[in-house]
């Protein structure tokens, strides 16, 4: 079980945000990449996004491992910008073009012929 959406799209400017979240029996079994390529390569290759942000907390070390992998940069740091556990935590925000994603990924949109 597990989820994977956008949020924010903006089709004027091209951009939305990615969130993903699968649940802890289910992980380390390659869900959470293969639905991201599958959303990205949608968005990017079908609806003319150009490009995805998300925003990862300072702890996340898997899902900051997950943004690089899909071939996104590290665009800024929201300093002391959630409380929670006694704390405050920074958020990550990862910028990905589309195209980086097609450089890292190929077209993932069907092939068009004659
Ligand atoms: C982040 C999350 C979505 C990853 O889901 P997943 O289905 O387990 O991820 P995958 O199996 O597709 O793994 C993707 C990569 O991350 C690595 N990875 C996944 N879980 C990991 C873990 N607990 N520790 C280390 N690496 C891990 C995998 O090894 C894989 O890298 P690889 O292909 O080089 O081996 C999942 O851990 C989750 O839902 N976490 C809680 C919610 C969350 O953090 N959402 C994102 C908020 S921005």
């Amino acid at each position: 079980m597990g989820c994977i959406n956008t949020t924010q799209a903006d089709p004027v400017a091209g951009r939305f945000y990615l969130g993903l979240a699968v649940a802890p029996e289910h992980q380390r079994k390659g869900y959470a990449w293969e639905a991201g390529i599958l959303l990205l390569g949608y968005m990017f290759g079908e609806r003319r996004y150009q490009k995805a942000q998300a925003y990862v907390h300072d702890f996340n070390e898997v899902s900051q491992a997950g943004m690089l992998a899909f071939g996104a940069t590290l665009e800024g740091r929201l300093r002391r910008h959630d409380f929670f556990a006694g704390r405050y935590h920074d958020n990550l925000i990862f910028g990905l073009t589309a195209e980086e994603f097609f450089a890292a990924h190929g077209s993932t949109g069907p092939q068009v012929s004659g």
